[in-house]
């Protein structure tokens, strides 16, 4: 089975269940990731994982990274990448809590190194991005999450702002007329790297908040934490389903 690397995101600093038998202090041509790399086992099934924020000091989103982060993912052999995601929920099913598989996604960050292409190869490298999640392993999430028996929203319009500040009402309304059903910070230029290096990449988003404008309270980062933090156990049991469906298709195989 080709290495399958998860990349945490607020809130999932560590991965509930994950024991740990391998730290990877990688250095890339990019620099170094956010932090050293976990390698370990989870239900079982080997993994790498990555805390995109870093720790114990915190990245913001629109300095981190991604090129050494997933340059180093990738030179530890990881070929299969599941990112996740806190969110803010714009269309009226997407409330906190709620678990989303995105399969399209808008990019709406500026001023990121969101290419590895830096012309000197001389000839031009356009990525298809058509479809900028992975199928077979964004169908692999889905069918792990029915599995699982997990509420999810199997297809959703993934917005990635630049932050780190949070949106205003006015950009949350332009953001639902393009069609966007969540909004984060950190999806891109992640996604479009992995791609990039031909690694499978997929996301699960959660919805943390609904987005700006939309909901009765004000966002606070604790509101926003308190729920990653009841729903982290969703995210273990979702990724632990995943690993054995993955690994059972590839023993039919
Ligand atoms: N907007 C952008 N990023 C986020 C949000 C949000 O409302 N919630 C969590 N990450």
């Amino acid at each position: 089975m080709s290495a399958i690397g998860i990349i945490g995101g607020t809130g999932i600093e560590q991965l509930q269940g994950l024991s740990i038998t391998r730290e990877h202090a990688v250095n890339t041509t990019f620099g170094a990731p956010s932090r050293p790399i976990q390698e370990g086992r989870l239900g079982g099934k080997s993994l790498f994982f990555l805390h995109r924020h870093g720790s114990p000091k915190a990245v913001p989103p629109h300095l981190i990274n991604y090129r050494a982060n997933i340059s180093a993912l990738h030179s530890l052999g990881v070929r299969r990448l599941v990112a996740i995601n806190a969110v803010g929920g714009i269309s009226p099913d997407m409330q906190p809590g709620r678990l989303v598989i995105p399969n399209q996604l808008v990019d709406y960050t500026w001023g990121r190194e969101h290419s590895f292409d830096d012309g000197s190869s001389g000839s031009l490298q356009h990525i298809d991005f058509t479809e900028p999640y992975d199928r077979p392993l964004r169908l692999a999430l889905v069918q792990a999450a029915e599995t699982a028996g997990i509420a999810h929203e199997p297809f959703g319009v993934h917005a990635v702002t630049q932050g780190p500040r949070l949106e205003t009402a006015a950009e949350v309304r332009r953001l639902a007329g393009d069609g966007c059903d969540v909004v984060g910070m950190t999806g891109m230029p992640e996604a479009a790297l992995a791609r990039e290096l031909g690694m499978a990449y997929a996301c699960v988003c959660m919805v943390v908040n609904p987005a700006a404008g939309l909901g009765d309270l004000p966002l606070t980062q604790d509101m926003m934490r308190q729920i990653l933090a009841r729903e982290a156990g969703v995210v273990r049991t979702l990724l632990e389903t995943l690993l054995s469906t993955l690994a059972s298709a590839e023993a039919a195989e």
